[in-house]
């Protein structure tokens, strides 16, 4: 914990203490810890003199923010127009049971992270389930315990 103040600090140090510098804060502090932290937060809050409040908008805003560590392997269930009309929606709920976290929840054990996205352009094989970088097509309950199988062995 306390390794991780310094390092903030220094992550801090390379920006004039300016609410401007809001955003490339943030994203300094995320590609080096993976997430913004609470404490990481309140620091920049501080530190810019941005009210954490305000700091939090911002950061919801961007998606490309996460408030929440990540687990090991990402599930990201394609919610779009065909993959919708495929049963995406039973994809997300069967894997919300089996990992037995909501969409947007990482597991206890760090394991997984699962979120929805929109179209990834596999329309034809859908539904579509990524696993990391890694498009699986036609997921069915089956292929889903096959997946889930296969990640565990490693
Ligand atoms: S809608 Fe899922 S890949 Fe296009």
């Amino acid at each position: 914990m306390e390794h991780q103040a310094k390092a903030i600090d220094e992550i801090l140090e390379h920006y004039p203490e300016k609410s401007e510098f809001l955003i490339f804060l943030l994203q300094d502090i995320q590609s080096e810890y993976g997430y913004i932290s609470k404490d990481s937060m309140q620091l920049v809050s501080d530190y810019t003199g941005v009210p954490i409040t305000q700091a939090y908008s911002v950061a919801t805003f961007y998606q490309s923010f996460r408030l929440e560590p990540k687990g090991e392997h990402e599930l990201r269930v394609c919610l779009g127009t065909a993959c919708h009309l495929k049963g995406g929606q039973r994809i997300v709920e069967e894997l919300e049971r089996k990992l037995n976290i909501n969409s947007e929840e990482t597991t206890k054990d760090m394991m997984y992270t699962l979120n929805t996205v929109n179209c990834v352009g596999a329309c034809a094989l859908a539904p579509v389930l990524l696993v990391d970088e890694k498009y699986e097509t036609n997921i069915t309950a089956g292929k889903i315990k096959k997946i889930l199988k296969k990640i565990e062995s490693k």
